[in-house]
């Protein structure tokens, strides 16, 4: 005979005891998600504002890298970099475990929030896992090393940005910038759980030798994983109000100040 318990939930979508602002940051996030989803549509299809400036030498982060031009590849005139490449950081985020988390509490209802009731099919569909469509999310890891690829070939760009079209060599606020939105990203790596994994995850034991040294990686690791949220946010912003910052200063509403410390090197 089993004994079930019945949690005290509320019944009715949104109910709930809960008299702090439960649903504010569910709110925020969709809100943020959207405009990200709705600019990079509008940026990548259709507003053809220049994605570069200086002869390339400073690139906007969502075309970034800008394979096209790197590569010199032969493409349509309607084609850019980010049509080629932002499968790679759309599925590594889409993946990604706090990812997941938040499109099924804001998006999916399911659930709506610890505490409060979800609409009435949730109660009957449920959440089921990494099952049906969901089990794509298993390709995390592999889009992981497609991540840390991208990420080595913007560190790539910031170094670009710090030689000048005249064969100086310094930084400017594009360096600056690009700067900013890697290392961002390098945390967000950093602190992803399957990056983790590659550091000792999968050993029976840390002991001493390489398995030692992995082991204190892990823990390491586990440390930047407390705030892979953050990591989530802080990067995803900065890539638009990096792409935001090309833009201008390739339209000249604004300019780039730089500082050279070598003149002529090339
Ligand atoms: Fe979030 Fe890997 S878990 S990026």
């Amino acid at each position: 005979m089993s004994n079930s318990i019945k949690l005290p939930i509320k019944k009715g979508f949104g109910n709930t005891d809960r008299v702090d602002k439960w649903w504010s940051q569910p709110i925020w996030m969709g809100f943020a998600l959207t405009v990200a989803l709705v600019y990079t549509a509008l940026r990548v299809i259709i507003w053809d504002g220049d994605i570069q400036y200086d002869n390339h030498r400073v690139t906007s982060p969502i075309f970034s890298p800008d394979v096209i031009h790197l590569f010199d590849l032969e493409t349509p005139s309607w084609m850019n970099s980010a049509l080629l490449i932002l499968w790679i950081p759309f599925g590594f985020r889409g993946t990604c475990y706090y990812m997941r988390r938040v499109y099924h509490r804001v998006f999916f209802q399911n659930p709506t929030a610890c505490m409060v009731s979800k609409p009435e099919i949730n109660y009957r569909i449920g959440y089921k896992g990494e099952t049906g469509l969901f089990v794509l999310n298993n390709i995390h890891r592999y889009m992981l090393y497609l991540a840390i690829i991208i990420l080595s070939m913007k560190v790539y760009d910031v170094y670009h940005t710090m030689w000048f079209n005249n064969g100086d060599f310094g930084i400017s606020l594009g360096t600056i910038v690009l700067a900013t939105e890697s290392l961002l990203l390098f945390m967000y790596v950093a602190s992803c759980h399957a990056f983790r994994h590659l550091f000792g995850g999968g050993m029976n034991q840390w002991r001493k030798g390489i398995s030692g040294l992995f082991g204190k990686l892990y823990w390491k690791i586990s440390d930047l994983n407390v705030d892979h949220s953050f990591w989530f946010w802080t990067s995803l912003g900065m890539v638009f109000l990096g792409d935001i910052f090309v833009w201008a200063v390739s339209e000249g509403t604004i300019t780039d100040p730089s500082w050279i410390i070598f003149r002529g090197l090339r």
